[in-house]
């Protein structure tokens, strides 16, 4: 219930730069919510395990803490938001909140990706609210879609750009002809990249986007060890030349699907058509596109993480989970995910594939690779002879849609002809029927 003077009292867990945001804006913005909401959300108490850090706003005489229980205990606590990351003690944090009946805001995609079935179910049993808009594509308002107005729509297909240092990366490798470890090392220096980048780089943050996207999207439990995960360190200012000269961009893409009962959820780069609405989402900008059967098309874009955007996906949670306490209806946007859909393996999707081989130059070498190709049932679309080098030609393809198993075959193949001197690069492509 709201307290005796209708306000509902928050405890924000760890000081970094998002919680820090979420406490400064608790306390700047009362007489806002307010006025919009009708009662104040108040900051009760902060834990951090560092008490005496510096921070860069003034609490205002809100207690800190360095245990856990001082806040968990509170039986004045309503609302616990948590922006410490990682998953322990993060995950023993929320448990414990919400066995204490307490409500939970949470931004932890690792935790999520992993324990999300458990978190869902531990508040599903309280009747607790677990709230996690800003675990994916921070301000970006896509979970809530997902979880409220579309939750009537049989969805199909929901495609993001869910990583903001990727796309920073890759915009900034199209526009400069850049090579991806000096533009690393300048997002770096300009702090758009962190200073240990794998899990960006490598896809594993968005493959962890992936498996909630899915989870909810699909309504089945989807974990990020179930997530096909490729990342762009292999990209070169070559593949995205050639792609941009036959009319597409690559970006990071996130692609969750259900198709006849089964998901497929995969995390690699991959070339768009510059019409696709997702090409042109660039530099640090995040965006997901939805698909359902009567809804046809929506498109969510804005900022995917920073302090304040991702605050005020935190704050919005925060304002909902305030209205359910006083209207008495908390839990109701639960769900269990007992469904188990199987994922597919990524031997079994289907999409195109762009292909970028040098090869032999004389007489009679396309027809074997296209034999070889064929013998798989991949069937071209698109080749160009793009290069001559010593002899050898560069030769880019775009084929039909094929079985990746398939595709994988042929190209274990290909690389074994006398003819091919170098499989160079194999990507997908995206938004083409
Ligand atoms: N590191 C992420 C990104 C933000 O670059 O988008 C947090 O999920």
């Amino acid at each position: 219930m709201a307290n005796e003077r209708g306000n509902v009292n928050v405890a924000v867990l760890g000081m970094g730069t998002v919680g820090q945001g979420v406490a400064s804006l608790l306390l700047r913005q009362k007489d806002f919510w307010r006025e919009r909401l009708g009662y104040e959300l108040t900051l009760r108490r902060i834990l951090e395990k560092y008490p005496d850090k510096t921070l860069d706003f003034d609490r205002e005489g809100v207690p800190i803490s360095a245990d856990w229980r001082d806040v968990v205990d509170d039986p004045e606590v309503q609302i616990v938001v948590e922006t410490m990351g990682g998953i322990e003690p993060a995950k023993t944090f929320i448990l414990e909140a919400l066995r204490r009946g307490k409500h939970v805001v949470t931004a932890n995609k690792d935790l999520l990706a992993l324990h999300g079935r458990e978190l869902f179910a531990a508040a599903s049993e309280r009747g607790a609210d677990l709230y996690f808009e800003a675990s994916v594509a921070g301000a970006v308002p896509v979970l809530c879609a997902l979880r409220q107005n579309l939750i009537a729509e049989p969805l199909t297909d929901v495609i993001g750009i869910v990583n903001g240092t990727t796309n920073y990366i890759l915009t900034r490798m199209a526009a400069e002809g850049g090579e991806f470890g000096e533009i690393l090392a300048d997002a770096q220096k300009l702090g758009y990249a962190e200073f240990n980048p794998a899990s960006d780089v490598e896809g594993i943050d968005a493959g962890r986007k992936a498996a909630i996207l899915s989870m909810l999207s699909f309504n089945s439990q989807v974990t990020l060890d179930d997530v096909y995960v490729e990342g762009i360190t292999g990209i070169t200012r070559e593949d995205i030349a050639f792609a941009d000269q036959m009319g597409f961009a690559v970006k990071l893409l996130a692609v969750c699907r259900e198709r006849e009962g089964k998901i497929e959820a995969r995390v690699h780069p991959a070339l768009l058509p510059k019409g696709h609405p997702l090409a042109g989402v660039g530099d640090t900008f995040n965006a997901v596109l939805i698909k359902g059967e009567s809804l046809g098309e929506v498109m969510l874009y804005g900022r995917g993480a920073g302090r304040f955007p991702t605050a005020s996906a935190i704050l919005g949670d925060v304002s909902e989970i305030a209205r359910n306490i006083r209207f008495g209806c908390c839990g109701r946007l639960n769900q269990v995910f007992d469904r188990l859909k199987p994922v597919m393996p990524i031997d079994e999707i289907k999409t195109r594939f762009f292909l970028r081989l040098l090869l032999a130059d004389r007489p009679g070498v396309l027809a074997q690779i296209t034999k070889t190709l064929g013998k798989h049932e991949v069937s071209l679309d698109t080749v160009r002879q793009t290069d001559l080098k010593d002899g050898d030609a560069e030769l880019v393809f775009i084929t039909h849609i094929a079985r990746e198993g398939d595709m994988r075959q042929a190209l274990k193949e290909m690389g074994e002809l006398e003819v091919t001197k170098e499989i160079i690069t194999v990507l997908r492509v995206e938004g083409v029927a």
